[in-house]
C-alpha cells in the first residue's frame, strides 16, 4: 500500500471512532441533562459556559470539575455515575471540539 493510501485509511478510522464517541458523549450529556443547568447549548444558564471552560482549562481541570463537582456551589460530583464516568473522555473531546468550533453547537451527533 502507498504511504497516501495508509494515511487515508488511518484518517477514516479516525473519523469513524471520533464520530461514535461524540454521539456517546452527546447522549450522555442529554441523560444527565447538564442543559438544566448550563444552558440548551452548555453556553451558559445558572451555571457558567461548559463550552467556554473547555476553552480555558487543561483536560485534568476539566475532567475533575465534573467528576468531583462542587457541590456547595450547586455542580453536582458525577464521579461514580457510570454514564458519564465511562464517556468522561468523549465528554471532554466533544467539549474540546465545541471550544475550537469544529463541533457545531447544533450538531446531533449520531442523527445525520
Ligand atoms: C444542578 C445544576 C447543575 C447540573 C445538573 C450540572 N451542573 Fe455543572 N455546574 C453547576 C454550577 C452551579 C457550576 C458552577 C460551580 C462553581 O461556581 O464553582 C457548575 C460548574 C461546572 C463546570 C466548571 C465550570 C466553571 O466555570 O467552573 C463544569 C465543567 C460543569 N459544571 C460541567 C457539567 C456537566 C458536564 C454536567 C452534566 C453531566 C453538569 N455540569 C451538570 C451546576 C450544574
Amino acid at each position: 500500500m502507498t504511504r497516501v493510501a495508509v494515511c487515508m485509511l488511518g484518517v477514516s478510522l479516525a473519523a469513524r471512532v471520533h464520530a461514535q464517541t461524540t454521539a456517546d458523549a452527546w447522549r450522555a450529556l442529554r441523560v444527565a441533562d447538564c442543559a438544566r443547568c448550563h444552558g440548551k447549548d452548555y453556553e451558559g444558564l445558572a451555571a457558567p459556559s461548559i463550552v467556554g471552560f473547555a476553552r480555558t482549562q487543561s483536560r485534568e481541570r476539566f475532567i475533575a470539575a465534573i467528576l468531583d463537582g462542587n457541590p456547595p456551589m450547586g455542580m453536582p460530583a458525577y464521579r461514580g455515575n457510570a454514564l458519564i464516568e465511562n464517556h468522561i473522555d468523549a465528554i471532554h473531546r466533544y467539549f474540546a471540539g465545541r471550544a475550537d468550533g469544529s463541533i457545531a453547537a447544533s450538531a446531533t451527533p449520531g442523527r445525520e
